[in-house]
C-alpha cells in the first residue's frame, strides 16, 4: 500500500477544474490547493503557527538553499526540514533545477550534472539527479521533485529540445536512484512554449511511475496568454488520477486560469514578497498600503477577512511601513498569505457546487474593478 494517494473527488463539467485531495505521510493537501515559499526552511517573515493559521495545508522548500546552507546534513542531523522548522503538515521541496537556472552564477550543464557557482560563498557546486534525490531524502520531504533542466525563453527550438529530452534522462534517473517510500516523486514537464515538445515530454514521463506531474519552465516572461496555452496543452496528456503541480505561479488570476486547465497545486512567493513591498491582494485587486491615501484610511485591508493584519486599519499599515517597522510586512504577508489560501479554499467550494466558471468570471470582475 503507497504511503501516498490521489482521491479526485470532482470535476467541473464546463472546464478543466478538478477537486481532489493528495494525502501524504503528514497529512492530506485539498486540491486546488496552494503551497507558501518557504525557500530556506522559513516562510518569510512569519512563524509556523501563523502559516498554519492562514489554512496551508503543504508548503515547499528548496533544495539549492538548503544543501548550501545549513547543509542538508546539518538539516538531517536537526532531525530534518519538518523538525527543524517545527511544520507538522506536508512539505514539497524543489529540485534545484529552476535555482541553478535563476541564481547560479555559472550555469554549465552536462549529461553528468549541473554545474554552478554557489551565490553564497562562491563554491562551485555540482548537482546531479541522484545527488538532488539524495539531498531531498535527507531534508526528508513528503513530495521531492526530479532535477529538471531549466532553460531562459526565448530560446530555438534545438535548445529548448535538447533541455526538454536532458530532463526527461535525468527523471528517470531521480526515479531509479530514490530508495524512500516516505517520500513521493514528481516529475516536471519541460518543452518551452512548444505544444507538440510539451505532449512528447508529458507522453514520456508519464511511461515512469511517478506519484505527480509538474509543469515546469512557465512563469519566466511570456504572456499570461502563452502560458495557459501551454499549461492547457501539457494537461491534457497528463493521467487523471495523478496530482498536476504548477510551479512557481502565481497571480490570483493565474491561479484561477490554470485551475481551469486542470492544474492542483502552485507555489509563489507573490504573497510574501508583494506583503514586504507594502502590496496588498484584495478582491477589489492589489492594493499599495504606502500610498498616501491610507494616511487617514480606517478601513481594514479587506472587509471580512479573517487574518490578524484586517483588525488593523489601513492607515495604521501604512503608517508601519513609512516608518519602516518590521511588522509592516509581517502583517501583509500573513494578509496575502490568507487571501491565496481563501481563494484556494472559495474555489474547492465553486468546482464542488459546480459553479466554478460563474465564481472565476465574478472573481476577475472584482479584481479588474480596482479603485486603489
Ligand atoms: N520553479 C518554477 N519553475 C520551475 C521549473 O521549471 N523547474 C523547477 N525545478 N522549479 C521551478
Ligand atoms: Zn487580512
Amino acid at each position: 500500500m503507497s504511503n501516498f494517494h490521489f482521491d479526485l473527488q470532482h470535476r467541473d463539467a464546463a472546464t478543466g477544474a478538478r477537486r481532489g485531495v493528495f494525502v501524504t505521510p503528514h497529512g492530506p493537501v485539498q486540491t486546488p490547493g496552494f503551497m507558501p515559499v518557504g525557500t530556506q526552511g522559513t516562510v518569510k517573515g512569519v512563524t509556523i503557527d501563523q502559516v498554519a493559521a492562514t489554512g496551508a495545508h503543504m508548503i515547499l522548500g528548496n533544495t539549492y538553499h538548503l544543501a548550501l546552507r545549513p547543509g542538508h546534513e546539518t538539516v538531517r542531523r536537526l532531525g530534518g526540514l519538518h523538525a527543524m522548522c517545527g511544520w507538522e503538515g506536508p512539505i514539497l521541496t524543489d529540485s534545484g533545477g529552476f535555482q541553478v537556472f535563476s541564481l547560479g552564477e555559472i550555469n554549465k550543464v552536462t549529461e553528468h550534472a549541473a554545474t554552478f557557482r554557489s551565490h553564497i560563498d562562491g563554491r562551485i557546486v555540482e548537482l546531479t539527479p541522484e545527488r538532488s534525490i539524495e539531498i531531498q531524502e535527507a531534508l526528508g520531504s513528503d513530495v521531492a521533485m526530479v532535477l529538471d533542466h531549466v532553460i531562459a525563453l526565448p530560446a530555438d527550438t534545438g535548445a529548448v529540445t535538447d533541455a526538454m529530452e536532458r530532463s526527461i534522462r535525468w527523471a528517470k534517473r531521480c526515479l531509479e536512484y530514490a530508495n524512500s517510500d516516505l517520500q513521493a516523486k514528481f516529475a516536471i514537464v519541460q518543452g518551452g512554449l512548444d505544444e507538440t515538445l510539451r505532449a512528447q515530454c508529458a507522453r514520456e514521463l508519464t511511461s515512469m511511475d511517478f506519484d505527480g506531474y509538474a509543469v515546469g519552465g512557465l512563469s519566466v516572461g511570456e504572456e499570461s496568454s502563452e502560458m495557459y496555452r501551454v499549461t492547457a496543452a501539457t494537461t491534457e496528456h497528463l493521467p487523471a488520477d495523478h496530482p498536476r503541480y504548477l510551479m512557481g505561479v502565481g497571480r490570483p488570476i493565474d491561479l484561477l486560469e490554470n485551475v481551469a486547465r486542470g492544474i492542483d497545486l502552485f507555489d509563489c512567493v507573490m504573497p510574501t514578497r508583494n506583503g514586504r513591498n507594502s502590496i496588498a491582494f484584495t478582491d477589489a485587486g492589489p492594493v499599495k498600503l504606502r500610498n498616501a491615501v491610507h494616511r487617514e484610511d480606517r478601513r481594514p485591508v479587506e472587509q471580512g477577512c479573517p487574518c490578524i493584519a484586517c483588525r488593523h486599519s489601513r492607515g495604521y499599515i501604512r503608517h508601519l511601513f513609512n516608518a519602516g517597522e518590521m511588522l509592516g510586512p509581517i502583517l501583509l504577508s500573513i494578509h496575502n498569505l490568507t487571501y491565496y489560501q481563501r481563494l484556494m479554499s472559495e474555489t474547492r467550494s465553486a468546482i464542488e457546487a459546480d459553479r466554478f466558471e460563474e465564481f472565476r468570471r465574478e472573481k476577475i470582475a472584482g479584481w479588474n474593478s480596482a479603485t486603489t
